[in-house]
C-alpha cells in the first residue's frame, strides 16, 4: 500500500462519519428548503396573485375591451366569430373571464397542476365560454409548437419577470402573432432609476433571494425596450400603479408599478 493510500484510508476511518453527516444533512436542508420554497411560493400564488388581480380588474377590463373588435387571420373562426389566443403564464385563469365567448384558448404556463384546475377541477365551469384548444406546459421563451402567424391575441400580465428569457419570449409572441394580431399586456416594472424602492428591487433580485422565492421574478425589469425594437407596427402604452389592500402589502409595494399597453404586429 503506498503512503497516499494509507494517508487515504486515515482520513476517512477519522472522517468519514463525520463527511457522511455533513453530507447527508446538507441533502436534508436542500430537501426541506425546496419544500418550503414551494409551499412559499403556491400560497403567494393563491393569495397575493389573487388579490392583485382584483386590483387591476378596472384597468385589465379596458385594455382587454378591444379583443372584441379583433378578426381572426383564420379563416374558420373568422366564420364563426371567433378569435384564437395564446397566454403565457395563465396559472389560475383570472384573465379568462375577459375573453369573448367562443375564443380557442392556448395557454402556456410551466405548472402542470393547472390542467385539473382549469379543465377538468371544481371550478371549470368558470371557463366554459372559452375552448381550451391547447395547453404547454414550459417557458413562455420556447413556442416552437405553435406555427408562425397563427393567433390573433396574445396576453401575458405579470408573468413575463419569471420567463427564462424576456428577449427570447417577446421575439416568440411576435412570431405567432398573425399580422394585424394584438399583443396585451399588463407587466409589473422596476421603479425609477436612483429610487428607494429601486435599490431593494436591485438588491432582492441581484442576491438572488426574491427570484428563489418566488418562481423567478425579478423585480428590477422592465419588458418596453425589447418590445418595441422587435419590429411591432404599433406600441402604445403607458404606466399605472395599484393601490388597495391587500394581504401582503410589501409584496405591493415592490412590485405596484406596471407598464400597460398593446402592440400590433
Ligand atoms: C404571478 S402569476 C400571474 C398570473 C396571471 N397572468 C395574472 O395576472 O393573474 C405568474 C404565472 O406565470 C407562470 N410562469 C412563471 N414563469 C413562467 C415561465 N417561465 N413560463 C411560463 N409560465 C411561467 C406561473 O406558473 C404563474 O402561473
Amino acid at each position: 500500500m503506498s503512503a497516499s493510500d494509507i494517508w487515504l484510508r486515515d482520513i476517512s476511518t477519522k472522517y468519514g462519519f463525520v463527511i457522511a453527516t455533513i453530507l447527508f444533512l446538507s441533502l436534508w436542508i436542500n430537501y426541506k428548503w425546496s419544500k418550503l420554497r414551494n409551499n412559499i411560493y403556491t400560497s403567494y400564488l393563491l393569495g397575493f396573485e389573487a388579490e392583485c388581480a382584483e386590483l387591476a380588474a378596472s384597468y385589465k377590463r379596458r385594455l382587454f375591451r378591444s379583443l372584441e373588435q379583433i378578426v381572426s387571420h383564420d379563416e374558420t373562426l373568422r366564420f364563426m366569430g371567433q378569435i384564437r389566443i395564446l397566454e403565457i403564464g395563465v396559472k389560475t385563469g383570472e384573465n379568462i373571464q375577459y375573453y369573448p365567448d367562443g375564443s380557442q384558448l392556448i395557454i402556456v404556463d410551466w405548472n402542470r397542476k393547472l390542467e385539473n384546475y382549469l379543465i377538468c377541477g371544481k371550478k371549470s365551469w368558470q371557463f366554459s365560454h372559452v375552448d381550451f384548444e391547447r395547453q404547454i406546459f414550459g417557458d413562455g421563451s420556447s413556442l416552437e409548437k405553435i406555427p408562425n402567424g397563427s393567433v390573433d391575441a396574445v396576453v401575458t400580465t405579470r408573468s413575463l419577470c419569471s420567463t427564462i428569457s424576456v428577449a427570447d419570449t417577446i421575439h416568440e409572441i411576435h412570431r405567432v402573432l398573425a399580422p394585424g394580431g394584438k399583443y396585451f399586456f399588463m407587466e409589473h416594472i422596476a421603479e425609477n432609476e436612483g429610487t428607494f424602492t429601486r435599490w431593494i428591487q436591485t438588491m432582492l433580485t441581484r442576491s438572488t433571494l426574491w427570484p428563489s422565492l418566488y418562481g423567478d421574478c425579478q423585480l428590477d425589469f422592465n419588458p418596453i425596450k425589447e418590445i418595441e425594437k422587435i419590429g411591432f407596427k404599433k406600441v402604445q402604452w403607458k404606466t399605472v400603479t395599484l393601490q388597495g389592500y391587500v394581504s401582503h402589502p410589501i409584496h405591493l409595494y415592490l412590485s405596484r408599478r406596471h407598464l400597460i399597453g398593446t402592440a400590433i404586429r
